[in-house]
Parts: structure tokens; C-alpha cells; sequence
């Protein structure tokens, strides 16, 4: 048994979550990663790599892919095969120059949203236009709008850019919605860019988009990473997994244009422990996120207005505060001045993330305790 109560201090190590923020009582539950130690497989990998002296340019090993291989096999049963993998510093990276390897300047990308706020980014920092087509939000359990993407489609829409799990609505896909997604793509010849990035981090079963369609899979590009499952965001590894060659080869010649196609000297060791030996804190940490998630919706949905569903997935809990008629503006106001908690503004995944927060359950219970009874608080004194 792991435990995930235990609290480990990450102020004053430079982390985004902890130290971006001064004034010492702000409790962050915003950017999406953990606040768990890394399991010990993990941090041994570190110090062994550590304790040889030299960092210099460094390579992914024979075992590294087979290591990949295994999990994606084991994990999510799907083949995949040593060739097919790239790596990438992070899946961010992977789905700009994915963007750019299967559209023109000037061409379409449709997204679902809200979805996270970089994949608008990805697209229109390259010249590239948004094709947006909202989710419908069905009390807090979010369905994908079929009518509506063939409304807005147009010849120009080149690629659609799929987010499974989806952040931040939680989101774990069926079989049904994926094979909806698969015929649509292919129907309209577009090429698909699926971030997977969440796809460990789930209460049921997800399926690997390339797994619905093998026709489609010649034309997609899928972003996975141990990042988010092992809270390796700061090692910056990703394998982004391209079945079809000549797509691969334009992916890669995008990457090595920039230079960025080499992992740095940690990845290889710590990404093989994570994927050969730490199977069993995975599951157990499915489970403890998933308590967080219920308990947190059962203390969310007695506050009114506040409504939230538990998700299927990922770590992050989507928060309905549309009902304190309050701008994003005001709502992050008052969480973090009335609060004392830091959170996502829903408007960072899309004007449909109006009224909505984002908030963070990869902490020990405790901390989610502690931002109820600040959350109470903050109504109390706002009343
Ligand atoms: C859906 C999604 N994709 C990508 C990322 C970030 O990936 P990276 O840090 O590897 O660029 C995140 C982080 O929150 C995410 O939620």
C-alpha cells in the first residue's frame, strides 16, 4: 500500500504549482500535476543516473522502446512497434509540429470545447484557423455534439484534434463516440491529432483512438506520455506514435528542423522504471484519485450553487459556478482573495469554460478538506 496522504512540501523548489504564487496561505489546486512523491522506482532511477557525473547528450536505449511497447500492450492493449514511436520533449511540442505536418497555412482544425487552452494555441501560432464545436454539457456530463461538427465543417477543415481523456470536462470516450469521431474523420478525409496524454489516469476503460480504426490510424498522429500518469511533466518526455511512414517522416523533419528530437540524459532510465515497475502504484493511485474525486463532488454539490459531476477520468475536477453570476474575472477573485485557493479559470479551455473552474485533485485528501472548509468560508463571508 502506497500512501498518498502523505504531505511532501514542493515550496521553495522552483515548481510552477507552489512557487509561482507569493503569500504563503494560497493552497494551489490549479496546473495539472501531483503533489504525490514519485513512487520509489522512480526517484531511484534519478539517483542512480544522478550519481555518474557526467550529463552530456544522451540516447533512448533498445530497452527504452521495449519498454513502451510493453505498457502500451499491457496497459491498453495496443500493439505498437519500435519504429512507429517518437520521441518528443513533451506532447504540447507534438501537437504544434502535428499541426503543421498535416495542414497548410491557412487551413482548418476543429476542436470540441472547452478543451485544455494550448490546443487553440498549437493551431493558430502557426497560421493555421479554429474550428470550434462546443460539447454539449448535459447537467455537468459532457456529449459530443455530431450535428453540430458536420454544421461546421467546410473543404478548408484539414484535421481534427482530439483530447481522450478530455480536459477538463473528464471525459473517458466510448467505444460508441470514438468509432463517431473515427467515421467523421474519415468521411471528411481529415487527418487526427489525438492527445492521450490522461490516458492511465482512469476510473473505467479507455480505448486508444488507433485502436477504433486501423484505417484511421494510418492517418493519425497519437500523443502519449508517462508525464501526467507518473508526474514526470518536469523530465519533459513524451512518445508520440506515428503508424504511417511518410507521416512520420514529415513529423520528424519538423522536429529535427528544431532540434528538439533528443531526450536529455534522465530519460531513459527513469522513463524504463516507470513503465516496468511501477504498475501497482498506478492502480493504487487510480483509486485514491477517484476517492478524492467523490469526495470532493459530495462537498461541492451540498455548496450551492456549485455543481460539479465526477469525472471519468484525469485529475481534474470541472466546476459549475455559473450560478454566483460572477465574470471569470470575479470568479478567480474570489477563490483566491476570499478562499485562499488558486484555480484554473474555466475561460483558459474556451468561452464555454465561462462560470466554470478547474480544480486540481492530485493532492492528499487533506488538502481537499482544507479547500472545502476555505471554499465554506469564502461563501460565508461573501454572504
Ligand atoms: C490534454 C493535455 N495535453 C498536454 C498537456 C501538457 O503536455 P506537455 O507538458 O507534455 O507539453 C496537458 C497538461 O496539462 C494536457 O492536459
Amino acid at each position: 500500500m502506497y500512501n498518498f496522504d502523505k504531505q511532501y512540501n514542493r515550496r521553495g523548489t522552483e515548481c510552477t504549482k507552489w512557487d509561482a504564487f507569493e503569500g504563503k496561505d494560497l493552497l494551489p489546486m490549479w496546473i495539472a500535476d501531483m503533489d504525490f512523491e514519485a513512487p520509489a522506482p522512480i526517484y531511484e532511477a534519478f539517483e542512480k543516473r544522478a550519481s555518474h557525473h557526467v550529463y552530456a547528450y544522451s540516447m533512448l536505449s533498445k530497452q527504452y522502446y521495449q519498454a513502451v511497447i510493453d505498457w502500451m500492450q499491457r496497459r491498453h492493449n495496443f500493439h505498437i512497434e519500435k519504429d512507429w514511436i517518437v520521441f518528443t520533449p513533451g506532447v504540447v511540442v507534438a501537437l504544434t509540429l502535428g499541426v503543421q505536418a498535416v495542414t497548410e497555412p491557412g487551413e482548418e482544425v476543429m476542436i470540441l470545447s472547452p478543451v485544455y487552452g494550448p490546443f487553440r494555441g498549437a493551431t493558430t501560432a502557426c497560421g493555421r484557423k479554429l474550428v470550434e464545436s462546443p460539447l454539449i454539457n448535459n447537467n455537468g456530463y459532457y456529449t459530443i455534439d455530431f450535428e453540430d461538427m458536420e454544421k461546421r465543417i467546410t473543404p478548408n477543415t484539414k484535421a481534427f484534434m482530439l483530447c481522450s481523456p478530455h480536459n477538463p470536462v473528464g471525459r473517458v470516450w466510448t467505444e460508441e463516440e470514438l468509432k463517431g469521431i473515427a467515421d467523421f474523420c474519415l468521411k471528411h478525409n481529415l487527418y487526427l491529432i489525438a492527445d492521450e496524454i490522461h490516458n492511465d489516469l482512469v476510473f473505467k476503460d479507455h480505448i486508444v483512438i488507433n485502436n477504433i480504426s486501423g484505417d484511421l490510424a494510418e492517418r493519425t498522429i497519437l500523443c502519449t506520455a508517462p508525464s501526467k500518469t507518473f508526474n514526470l511533466a518536469g523530465l519533459q518526455a513524451s512518445n508520440i506514435i506515428i503508424k504511417n511512414e511518410e507521416l512520420r517522416t514529415k513529423f520528424k523533419q519538423l522536429l529535427n528542423n528544431l532540434h528538439i528530437g533528443s531526450a536529455n540524459a534522465f530519460v531513459d532510465s527513469v522513463v524504463i522504471a516507470a513503465y516496468t515497475k511501477c504498475d501497482e502504484w498506478l492502480d493504487e493511485l487510480n483509486a485514491y484519485l477517484k476517492a478524492n474525486m467523490e469526495y470532493f463532488a459530495k462537498e461541492i454539490n451540498a455548496i450551492a450553487p456549485l455543481k460539479m459531476c465526477v469525472p471519468e477520468g484525469t485529475y481534474l475536477a470541472w466546476v459549475d459556478c455559473r450560478g454566483m453570476n460572477m465574470t471569470t474575472k470575479e470568479l478567480t477573485a474570489f477563490f483566491k482573495e476570499k478562499c485562499g485557493l488558486v484555480l484554473n479559470n474555466g475561460t483558459f479551455f474556451g468561452a464555454e469554460g465561462e462560470g466554470f473552474v478547474r480544480v486540481n485533485m492530485a493532492c492528499p485528501r487533506a488538502y481537499i478538506e482544507e479547500a472545502v472548509k476555505r471554499i465554506r468560508g469564502g461563501f460565508a463571508k461573501n454572504k
